[in-house]
């Protein structure tokens, strides 16, 4: 029982199993994949009649199922393999080891990883842990090496699965040397399937042709969900999350059509809406979600995006609107690109005291505040004062970003807000 003293207590609970509502929660059932479900199917079929493993590549927006499905199959093929397993003599027996890799795990500040990185992490995964590699200092083809001899210690069909495989950028060397590790004899006692999962498509466009040839064998797209499928699914999550009597029709359905509408189908955004409506809810005192808690709790989960978006950019940027943010705050916004640049300037140094970097230039500095206009987060302003007085840019934040958005974005980034001296920015 919860202490009703507590200040962390509500009056009401809404959610009975909040696991149910998590990110990396694998729900048992798979609904409205039907098609999907059946070309993923006859994709690792061969793995479990023993034959040599296909090698796939699945794309589609985020939060359309691709981990979700894979991680169902997976389970799925294991226990059935390990079933029939039971009916063979050892020598006829299917051997199965199935490695899950998230590029995302292996990326740098700048949400990019290369092949060498994640090469390197697949091999720390197959080495005991007192026996890995360092991610540096390796020749990329000595690391390729070190990687097919950890394979060839397996026997059987090696899964390799790369969940967000479009973090490696232009990169793909390891996307062509793995399916090919089998063609060309490297490998003695093992077959490699592997799978990609990738949220960009344009990933796919990019790829050498030997890879696609390899790697795209079978390409599986993941359309987005409707508001109907979106309901279903969340009906089914509902139901385990939440106690009876805490949501409605109405509830699913609102939850749908705004995770529709906003995330383009994507069932993370109505999963999450839900969760957070029921905290809304909670902290309500209200024992039914209504309609203004998931308004409230789909505010709160645009908010919390938008600053995701801030905290997803490079360092310069991220300085760029540290510097609108002071000047903003006084007063001084909208700005011209050498006042910034001026503000721009401090922040660098005000951060950078240890490592000594300096600021870019303003012409270096502009180009990376021109990419902030073109994402939307700041808004530029034509000045024209005729022939005479002259032609020139301001520039402020666009409705979307604030202050305090960029403050938290900056903390998110694991530094403190440090306040800087404005006196002498402007002319
Ligand atoms: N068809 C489905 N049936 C049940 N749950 C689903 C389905 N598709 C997605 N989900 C759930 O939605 C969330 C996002 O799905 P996920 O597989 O992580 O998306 P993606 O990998 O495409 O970005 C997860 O919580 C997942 O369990
Ligand atoms: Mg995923």
């Amino acid at each position: 029982m919860e202490d009703p003293d507590s200040i962390f207590a509500d009056e009401v609970d809404l959610i009975r199993d909040a696991a149910v509502l998590e990110e990396d929660y694998t729900p048992d059932r798979i609904l409205c994949r039907d098609e999907v479900l059946t070309r993923y199917t006859s994709v690792l079929k061969p793995i479990y009649k023993g034959r040599p493993p296909q090698n796939a590549f699945l794309y589609g927006d985020t939060g359309v199922g691709k981990t979700a499905v894979t991680k169902y199959l997976r389970r799925t093929l294991e226990r059935d393999i390990e079933q029939k397993n039971e009916q063979l003599p050892p020598s006829e027996q299917i051997s199965l080891t199935a490695l899950w890799i998230n590029c995302e795990n292996f990326t740098t500040s700048d949400h990019t990883t290369s092949s060498y990185q994640v090469a390197v992490g697949i091999v720390n995964r197959l080495r005991e842990p007192g026996n890995r590699i360092n991610a540096t200092g390796y020749a990329p083809q000595d690391v390729y090496d070190l990687l097919y001899e950890e394979l060839d210690t397996l026997t059987g069909t090696v899964l390799i699965i790369l969940d967000e495989i479009d973090k490696l950028g232009s990169d793909d060397t390891l996307l062509y040397e793995l399916p090919r590790s089998r063609d060309i004899g490297y490998l003695e006692t093992v077959r490699v399937g592997v799978i990609g999962i990738s949220n960009d498509y344009t990933f796919r466009k990019n790829l050498s042709p030997k890879v696609k040839d390899s790697l795209c064998e079978t390409e599986i797209k993941f359309p987005a969900y409707d508001a109907d499928e979106l309901a279903t699914i969340l009906r089914d999550r509902a139901e385990r999350a939440l106690f009876e009597g805490a949501y409605t029709q109405e509830t699913i359905s609102l939850c749908s059509a705004l995770a529709y509408k906003e995330a383009s189908g994507s069932a993370r955004r109505a999963i999450r809406l839900l969760r957070r409506s029921a905290e809304v809810a909670e902290e309500d005192g209200s024992e039914q979600i209504k309609p203004p808690h998931i308004r409230q709790a789909d505010k709160d989960l645009e908010y919390g995006n938008i600053v995701e978006s801030i905290v997803d950019q490079d360092q310069e940027k991220l300085f760029i609107l540290a510097a609108i943010a002071h000047l903003d705050e006084a007063g001084l916004t909208p700005a011209r690109t050498r006042t910034i640049h001026a503000a721009y300037s401090r922040v660098v140094r005000a951060y950078n005291t240890t490592s000594g970097k300096e600021p870019l230039t303003q012409r270096g500095m502009f180009n990376h505040l021109s990419k902030l206009v073109m994402f939307g987060f700041v808004r530029t302003i034509d000045r024209n004062k005729g022939a005479r007085g002259g032609q020139w840019n301001e520039h402020e934040f666009s409705d979307e970003i604030d202050i305090q958005k960029v403050q938290e974005a900056i903390q998110e980034h694991g530094r403190e807000w440090e306040s800087i001296e404005l006196r002498g920015v402007v002319e």
